[in-house]
């Protein structure tokens, strides 16, 4: 019987989709963060559980000539670089081998998954930063919680977001402790400020500082906005959310501009979008660039074709696919995300596109019935992928190509092997390391319509 506590011996035989080495022991499961395959090491076991117990290393015995020396301990502990320890080359190997057992495990093994593209940067590539406060020693500190725990580890230097960001939150942090603003306490449902979102164009530079609080009132919020502002001069937009919910989501439904502009703007395939708080931005730039034109490449797009861009965010695949095409019509669940999708047409005007607020599983029968025929449909959904009548009504409309971009390969072999019962053939994927340093990877595939 396996002990907590007690220490083993142990070969590393795998590694999970969440980046944990596995040993075994007698054929239990044991999960070991920061260990590789091949690797052997001394464990202390810290929990057991009915058919899986987690470890942790005591000594390295035989190291992997897959590992590299791990910059900072805190990426690991709060988990925002998982993978820190692990060859660049051989996380792209790891992600590619995620997207060939999804695959395997729905039964497509013809489809050929080429090598995973590397991200342009391997570090500071986000561009996007949303993280907690605490008030230590009556400083407003930012930082991540212990992965699993409520323990909160102060940090200075992120090493995945852009480096601008980084110094931002410093900035932020000590104009909040001038102000006396007070950091939010989970257990007691009390103080003010949970979260600092800061998120800067790739491209324009532009910021745009969100902080995320219990109630409205914020004491000087407008001063304190304008401090911000003033000290760090990217900032076009202050914003306050707020989120007076007992909930870890970290957005609520309301945001105020408190000073700027309201929104940023940044380029995207040579064109140019605004991006209000609630909606979604690829987080890492160039490479969702680098994404989104191998899906328009492969969709062999031509200017007699109708189009339709699902879960479309404020717009970014459909003005780019837009200038391909006849016509093109966007649908995304998030309000604001499409007055920006409006916005951003007009600004690139663009006048083959057409956008409609509401869930793609839902809007899409009503343009079914309108008589919407498209050619080809791309999709982009959330981690849970598509939704089950979503896919139904695709294979009724009976497009000739689907595009599919997707953030998680488990739903995506899933809806693929829908697509291939109702008639569709995929050849190929390519997946993209969209997080580099974490076991993300996001993959793109046109199937095609076989006749
Ligand atoms: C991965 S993002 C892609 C957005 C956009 N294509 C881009 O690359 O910027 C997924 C988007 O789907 C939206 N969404 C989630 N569920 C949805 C649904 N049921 N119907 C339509 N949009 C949905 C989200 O709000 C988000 O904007």
């Amino acid at each position: 019987m396996i002990q907590k506590n007690q220490e083993y011996d142990v070969t590393i035989v795998d590694l999970t989709y969440e980046g944990m080495g596995v040993a075994k022991i007698d054929h239990y499961p044991l999960f070991i963060e920061n260990t590789l395959p091949g690797e052997e090491v001394r464990i202390k076991v810290l929990k057991v559980g009915k058919k899986f117990g987690f470890g942790k290393v005591m000594e390295f015995y035989k190291t992997s000539p897959d590992r590299i020396p791990s910059e900072e301990k805190k990426w690991t502990q709060t988990g925002i670089a998982p993978l820190q320890h692990m060859r660049y080359e051989a996380q792209l190997a790891f992600k590619k081998r995620q997207v060939e057992e999804c695959l395997h495990k729905m039964h497509c093994d013809e489809v050929q998954v080429h090598d995973t593209t590397p991200s342009p940067q391997q570090m500071h590539y986000r561009n996007k930063a949303q993280v907690p406060v605490r008030v230590v020693d009556g400083k407003m500190e930012v930082g991540f919680y212990r992965k699993n725990s409520h323990q909160f580890i102060s940090i200075q230097n992120f090493g995945i977001q852009q480096e601008d960001i980084d110094d931002a939150l410093q900035v932020i942090a000590r104009i909040l402790t001038e102000f006396g603003v007070s950091a939010y306490n989970e257990e007691r449902h009390e103080g003010v400020l949970r979260h600092i979102i800061v998120r800067q164009g790739y491209y324009s530079k532009e910021m745009m500082v969100t902080l995320v609080t219990r109630k409205k009132k914020l004491f000087q919020g407008q001063q304190l906005a304008q401090r911000i502002i003033e000290e760090i001069p990217t900032v076009v937009s202050v914003m306050q959310n707020i989120n007076d919910q007992k909930t870890n989501v970290i957005m609520g439904e309301k945001t105020i501009c408190l000073a700027g502009k309201g929104r940023i703007e940044d380029e995207m395939l040579g064109h140019t979008f605004q991006i209000s708080a609630p909606s979604f931005y690829q987080v890492n730039t160039p490479q969702a660039e680098a994404m989104y034109q191998k899906a328009i490449d492969l969709a062999h797009l031509s200017k007699d074709m109708i189009a339709i861009d699902a879960y479309c965010g404020i717009g970014t695949i459909t003005l780019s696919v837009a200038p391909h095409v006849k016509e093109i019509y966007g649908v995304e669940v998030v309000a604001p995300a499409i007055d920006n999708a409006k916005e951003n047409a007009k600004e690139n005007e663009m006048t083959n596109v057409h956008f409609a607020v509401g869930k793609a599983e839902e809007v899409l029968p009503k343009w079914q019935e309108e008589g919407i025929q498209p050619d080809v449909v791309f999709v982009d959904p959330p981690r849970k992928g598509l939704a089950r009548s979503f896919v139904e009504t695709t294979i009724e409309l009976a497009p000739e190509k689907i595009a599919y971009i997707s953030c998680n390969p488990a739903t995506f072999a899933r809806d693929v092997a829908l697509f291939k019962e109702a008639g569709y053939r995929l050849d190929e994927v390519y997946p993209y390391d969209m997080f580099p340093q974490t076991t993300h990877v996001e993959c793109v595939g046109v199937l095609y319509k076989q006749n």
